[in-house]
């Protein structure tokens, strides 16, 4: 198996399929210690996180505590509300106090693309990327892809359609770097002014194709991908009106059936219902919405301690 060489989880562009693999690989084993009576193993025991969110999250921050606490590390908060960054505290002087904390691991999520780089080059910390506005979101690729592998096995030649917000999507980004070096292939959907203009024209990433058409996208694919309508980065003027946006794209029970039988859909939270997705749909037999969520900490459990250096028998001990 491939070793773990990483001190920063930062984007996974980067990343080989087998470091991919290895991180699929200990979310598994992960997924067997949360399965237990007691999900708690004391991998990281006496080991500090610094959870730092100045961007909103329920999701993903929660997910990360969780995993962090079933690890047994110690774990502290910094949010944007109630903290100095409301007074006007830069990136520089934060992570200054992070370090000063004895934090080993940072995960923090920003608003700013490159953000948790910024932080990776001034740290001694190891820092794990939970999302740096448009740019990446590293740990959402990867538990879509353990979603996805479990539900499908392995995804070599999978069709797998995203559909949506690409444009605002760092989570659009991030799967596409996760899921195309497993070997899927992937359909972009949405409306054009909502997909990057390079990506519309033609001048695609390899594995990546765009359809407009949503329906002609999910005809017989594998899966499908939810993105949600990011409002809080759009311009005006991008969407006709949101009843036409989801009429077009919207997943309905009809649209859906159009792929594979029992083809899964997925959403990375949060959701809006009625608009990118139908309740029937988001809660009905296809949807692999929950199960997004307890792989995420399983996901970032293997990431904590892949980072923390623990070995991993000793991590599922
Ligand atoms: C995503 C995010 O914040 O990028 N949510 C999440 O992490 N679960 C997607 C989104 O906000 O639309």
């Amino acid at each position: 198996m491939t070793a773990w060489t990483r001190r920063h989880v930062l984007a996974t562009a980067d990343w080989s399929r087998d470091e991919i693999e290895l991180v699929l690989q200990q979310g598994e084993a992960m997924l067997e210690v949360l399965a237990r009576p007691i999900r708690r193993t004391p991998a990281l025991r006496g080991r500090t996180v610094v959870l730092f969110f100045q961007e909103a999250s329920t999701r993903t921050r929660i997910s990360f505590e969780l995993a962090a606490k079933a690890l047994s590390a110690d774990t502290t908060m910094i949010t944007a509300s109630g903290s100095s960054i409301e007074k006007g505290e830069t990136l520089l002087d934060t992570v200054r106090t992070l370090e000063a904390l004895g934090a080993e691991i940072v995960v923090m999520r920003h608003s700013a693309a490159g953000a948790a780089q910024f932080v990776a080059d001034r740290i001694a910390s190891a820092v794990i990327n939970a999302g740096d506005g448009w740019h990446a979101h590293p740990t959402q690729g990867l538990l879509d892809a353990l979603t996805l592998r479990t539900a499908l096995g392995a995804l070599e030649g999978r069709r797998v359609v995203i559909v949506g917000d690409v444009l605002h999507s760092r989570v659009a980004r991030s799967d596409i770097h996760t899921l195309v070096p497993l070997g899927a292939e992937i359909t972009l959907s949405g409306p054009p002014t909502l997909v990057p203009s390079a990506w519309r024209c033609g001048q695609l990433p390899a594995g990546v194709r765009y359809e407009e058409d949503a329906d002609r996208a999910l005809d017989g694919a594998d899966a499908v991908i939810a993105l949600r309508l990011q409002r809080e980065r759009m311009e005006a003027g991008l969407l006709p009106s949101l009843r036409e946006y989801a009429m077009a794209w919207g997943l309905t029970e009809a649209r859906v059936a159009r792929m594979r039988p029992g083809a899964p859909v997925l959403h990375p939270g949060p959701m809006n219902e009625g608009i990118e997705i139908d309740a029937a749909v988001a809660h009905g037999p296809r949807s692999l919405i929950e199960r997004q969520v307890t792989n995420g900490v399983a996901v970032r459990m293997a990431l904590l301690h892949l980072l923390a250096g623990t070995p991993a028998a000793e991590a599922a001990a």
